[in-house]
């Protein structure tokens, strides 16, 4: 039987370019892939807003995905899956969405010393899936959660790694370190960024879980069981938009090594994002 394929693109979107930790695994593991990105720094950080209002920016932001013909739609970024995966299945029934959770599995399988550490946004903690997945994984295992206020602005500021950045990770982590933690996750998609500085803080002796090459096979499996794959000779390519400024958009999407990509001006308009 012949195999289907689909060249449209796959939308991913993040409050601003933490996702892009997740989409360059994406790259990286489907280069044929149409990728299109949004990052909503008019309203980062999610993490430090209500559930209620983050559900609302991620149905209108999948709605202006939808608008550009996406076939699927991956919410890069744990506060928004935490506030709003339920409800945009239930706004667009049989539209495929992956979303992200806090690698609390893996982080429990791993441990030794029955301590493991999330770091997350203080939204995805207060959030029903946060809960949801520790009473289902931890089993007898301790899980320490940890928000990290302040961060995510701190990355969108470029400071990946600077003194400044350090003390602060220092702060959240030292107290688990002596809490003799041995694995932990990374539960917000901007926090890989600074993932050197976390290695240098707790040592070769904690495994550092950061879930992105598992959303992209994730993604990979999904686009095959429903016969969504590009085409084989399909050339992929990423394009995106922000709705803070672009200039810096794309120094920053150059630091992180995401080269030949545009990045255009999004707008919001009484609640309704446009991608143009
Ligand atoms: N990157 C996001 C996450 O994974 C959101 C960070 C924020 O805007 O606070 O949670």
């Amino acid at each position: 039987m012949l195999e289907r394929h689909d060249d449209r693109p796959i939308g991913i979107f993040d409050s601003g370019i933490g996702g892009l930790t997740v989409t360059a695994a994406i790259r990286q593991a489907l280069p044929r892939e149409r990728l299109i990105y949004f990052g909503d720094n008019l309203h980062m950080p999610y993490g430090q807003r209500s559930l209620q209002e983050v559900q609302r920016f991620s149905l209108a932001i999948v709605e202006a995905l939808r608008a550009q013909d996406c076939k699927l739609i991956v919410i890069a970024c744990n506060t928004a899956s935490a506030a709003a995966l339920a409800a945009v299945r239930t706004a667009h029934p049989g539209f495929p969405f992956v979303g992200m959770e806090p690698a609390v599995k893996p982080a429990v399988e791993h441990t030794s010393t029955g301590t493991v550490g999330v770091i997350a946004t203080t939204a995805t903690f207060q959030s029903e899936l946060y809960a949801s997945i520790v009473s289902r994984f931890a089993g007898d295992v301790t899980v320490l959660h940890q928000p990290c206020p302040g961060l995510v602005r701190q990355i969108e500021s470029g400071a990946f790694d600077h003194p400044a950045t350090e003390a602060m990770l220092r702060g959240w982590l030292e107290p688990m370190l002596a809490q003799h933690i041995d694995a932990l996750v990374l539960g917000c998609t901007h926090y890989p960024i600074v993932r050197p500085v976390i290695e240098r803080i707790v040592g070769p002796g904690v495994r550092i879980i950061d879930p992105a090459p598992a959303i992209a096979r994730r993604v990979d499996h999904l686009l095959q069981n429903l016969e969504l794959s590009a085409t084989d000779h399909a050339t992929g390519g990423l394009t995106c938009w922000t709705s803070g400024d672009p200039a810096t958009f794309a120094v920053l999407m150059e630091r992180l090594h995401l080269h030949q990509a545009e990045v255009r001006q999004a707008v919001w308009r009484e609640g309704v994002l446009t991608l143009p």
